[in-house]
């Protein structure tokens, strides 16, 4: 078709399709949406929360490689709105049933240069999400080079957010005005406050006889996360401060408008490539809230996933609790490496697995058991069905199913991700062979062919693993992974990540300080479980640089390296930083006899349900969560001492329950008297509320 035909024929599809209705807003309708498009063909979008602009116009589209035109000249189809409503069930989870409750409005689009887009707008009581599907006629090969999308958040105000990086996000959190962020990893997490005007009515004593109306304002706050959700084959997506030169002297250098940054190919330009005529993008997500724990209690961002693909019985996958042979080496004490000090020895496997079967815990963890660790530093080449001489993986896996406990595989990859693939297959089947049905995987270290760990090629890496080990009934708990967006909910194997700064950083380094903590639900834990690692209670370790058993292996290490926190507040974050794979930290010897361990015996991984209850981010947070017949509170605070007042209104009604209550000592503090900690118990109903009393540093965990 010559293209003077085909532009005929486009204008007159055009004509006879064009709705003019482009906005949705949500089921309670606080949210609206509006789609625009410019009379240059440019799209745009804004958003408003209870009648006032929240995000103002910012753009949508894309960019690429080869003439394609994917931003500007579109004219709209059609548009189609359509509603959800249904409830649906996890076999895992913070809830394991979830409402899916939205309102869809699909702009089609298409522009003179064969280009068809339908932008497919979510809008949910909790925030929103869209995304772009790109056809293009006549083309086999897309290669974007920028994504357009830009989020510009009318108000000032506080956000608590990672700086960007498409490397790591083991970064600590920064709490600033939205002015003065120049780039940020998502979750994006932030806070914006107006004030608005209202009219009060005072009534006189007798109400029918005589009222006043009164201007007065009030100072409305909006909570909100920008984050993206399913991101199966694409870069990840990072926010930069977006402003041309002008802009930019003309705001002092203020702005709040960011523009999506997607991690590239080692050329710098190429974003992604996908080697058809189609492509689908994540969403790109806000989770909204007139409260901070209201994101916490959203769940956008599963909502907007695919439903579980796996078939047939899911028994293999289970939430567990673990210890492992691990913190010794990020001590120095023990050694991944064979050798005088090495970890994982037959011997020391056993003690740990008779301590797991001793206390009410499903798995142990060994890493340094397989050949590859004496390169470490290099290009790293693990053989990942090749057990050290000291590590009878035959015994321990005979004595292992003896005493009923699973054993946690470890695939440390150095980031060497093409001698893994390598390995791959061979590598899940030797595993499930021998009977493990769990594997920590990790990538410390630089990838191959200066590719990025954030970028398309390697998020592709990091599905193909997921569905290699869907296929061996394997679960995964992935370290220096990319970021959580919900894809737990299609590939329930993938069960927890990395992501953030973990325990290992108090080993070697200044430390995750107390506010980190209460960061993390806030930021990183929207967008899925983490495996911190909590529970260590040994927590004024000897770690100083000269001490003989002190083996440094990261650059980081300051030499004054401690846990930052109160010991009641370890067991408080085995509850606030949910993973379904929760660790117990330390070396076992730190938990034989202590009485404070109790909690970790009771603790109950496999929740049913949990509800954020109070909380500000960087400050303080309380969540509690019921598994079965018991429910599990932790609650924790920054670096200043707090007192919190619990209503109990979510134990069950007329029932009364024994509450175990592990709480910082009067005497407490994270920095100078961190190990004080005291357990008392009490009879309390529905009816009471629980006074919760935390030291600087420090919180709370009680077993009801
Ligand atoms: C970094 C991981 O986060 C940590 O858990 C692991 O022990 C080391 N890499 C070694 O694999
Ligand atoms: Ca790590």
């Amino acid at each position: 078709m010559n293209r003077i035909l085909q532009l005929l024929l486009l204008t007159l599809f055009f004509f006879s399709c064009t709705s003019h209705k482009t906005e949705v807003s949500s089921p309670d309708k606080n949210i609206r949406l509006a789609f625009n498009i410019d009379n240059e063909g440019f799209m745009s979008y804004n958003i408003k929360v209870n009648d006032s602009i929240f995000i103002d116009d910012s753009q949508l589209g894309f960019e690429a490689k080869d003439g394609l035109n994917l931003s500007n000249s579109f004219e709209i189809i059609k548009t189609e709105f359509s509603s959800k409503d249904e409830t649906w069930n996890q076999i895992w989870g913070e809830n394991k049933t979830i409402r899916n409750h939205y309102n869809e409005m699909a702009i089609h689009l298409a522009n003179i240069d064969s280009t068809y887009l339908v932008i497919r707008f979510r809008l949910f009581n909790d925030g929103l999400g869209f995304r772009y599907e790109y056809r293009i006629k006549d083309t086999d090969k897309i290669i974007l080079t920028d994504e357009l999308t830009t989020f510009n958040i009318k108000e000032n105000g506080v956000s608590w957010s990672i700086p960007a990086s498409f490397e790591t996000y083991e970064l600590l959190y920064r709490t600033l005005p939205l002015n003065e962020v120049e780039d940020a990893n998502t979750p994006f997490t932030f806070k914006t406050t107006r004030l608005q005007d209202y009219k009060t009515t005072s009534l006189s004593v007798n109400e029918s006889i005589s009222s006043e109306s009164v201007s007065e304002s009030e100072s409305v706050s909006i909570y909100a996360s920008i984050h993206e959700a399913a991101l199966t084959d694409f870069p990840e997506m990072t926010l930069r401060l977006h402003q041309s030169k002008d802009e930019r002297l003309k705001a002092k250098g203020k702005s709040r408008q960011f523009k999506v940054q997607l991690a590239p190919y080692p050329d710098g330009k190429t974003k992604a490539i996908f080697e058809k005529d189609n492509f689908i993008s994540p969403w790109r997500t806000i989770q909204i809230s007139d409260k901070a724990v209201g994101l916490i209690n959203s769940n956008l961002i599963l909502n907007l996933n695919e439903p579980c693909v796996l078939e047939g019985d899911l028994s293999w996958i289970r939430p567990m609790k673990y210890v492992g042979v691990w913190w010794g080496m990020h001590l120095g004490v023990e050694s991944w490496v064979m050798g005088d000090r090495h970890g994982a020895t037959t011997e020391n496997a056993k003690r740990y697995i008779d301590f797991a079967a001793d206390n009410n815990i499903d798995a142990v963890l060994f890493e340094g058991w397989n050949e590859g660790w004496d390169s470490w530093g290099g290009r790293q080449n693990f053989d990942f069905t090749k057990a050290y001489a000291d590590f009878d993986i035959d015994e321990i896996m005979r004595y292992a199913k003896e005493k009923d406990i699973e054993v946690i595989g470890h695939h440390e990859t150095g980031g060497n991700i093409i001698n893994y693939e390598n390995q791959l297959e061979e590598a899940y089947r030797w595993t499930k062979e021998k009977g493990i049905n769990c594997v920590k995987t990790g990538y410390a270290g630089g990838l191959p062919d200066r590719h990025n760990h954030h970028g398309q090629h390697n998020v592709r890496h990091y599905r193909k693993v997921v569905e290699t080990a869907a296929r061996h009934h394997i679960t995964l708990d992935v370290h220096e992974p990319i970021k959580p967006t919900g894809i737990r909910r299609t590939y329930p194997n993938m069960m927890t990540r990395e992501g953030a700064r973990g325990m290992e950083w108090n080993a070697w380094s200044e430390g995750n300080p107390p506010e980190h903590h209460v960061m993390l639900p806030f930021t990183r834990l929207l967008a899925g479980p983490m495996d911190y690692t909590p529970g260590t209670f040994d927590i004024l370790f000897d770690n100083t640089r000269n001490s003989p058993l002190r083996k440094k292996w990261n650059s980081n290490d300051k030499g004054n390296s401690r846990v930052n926190t109160t010991l009641a507040k370890q067991l408080a974050n085995w509850v606030i930083l949910y993973s379904p794979l929760q660790m117990a930290s330390d070396m076992i010897e730190h938990y034989e006899g202590h009485p404070a361990f109790q909690f970790f015996r009771d603790f109950n991984p496999d929740c049913d349900w949990s509800e954020a209850l109070q909380g500000e981010p960087g400050e303080y947070v309380a969540i509690v969560r019921r598994a079965g017949e018991d429910f599990f509170l932790g609650a924790a605070t920054n670096g200043s001492a707090r007192e919190i007042e619990i209503p109990l209104t979510f134990l069950e009604k007329g029932k009364s329950y024994e509450a175990t209550i592990y709480s910082d000592g009067d005497d407490a503090h994270w920095e100078t008297n961190p190990t004080s900690y005291k357990i008392e118990k009490k009879t309390v109903s529905s009816h009471d509320t629980l006074f919760i009393k935390m030291a600087a540093g420090g919180g709370c965990a009680v077993v009801f």
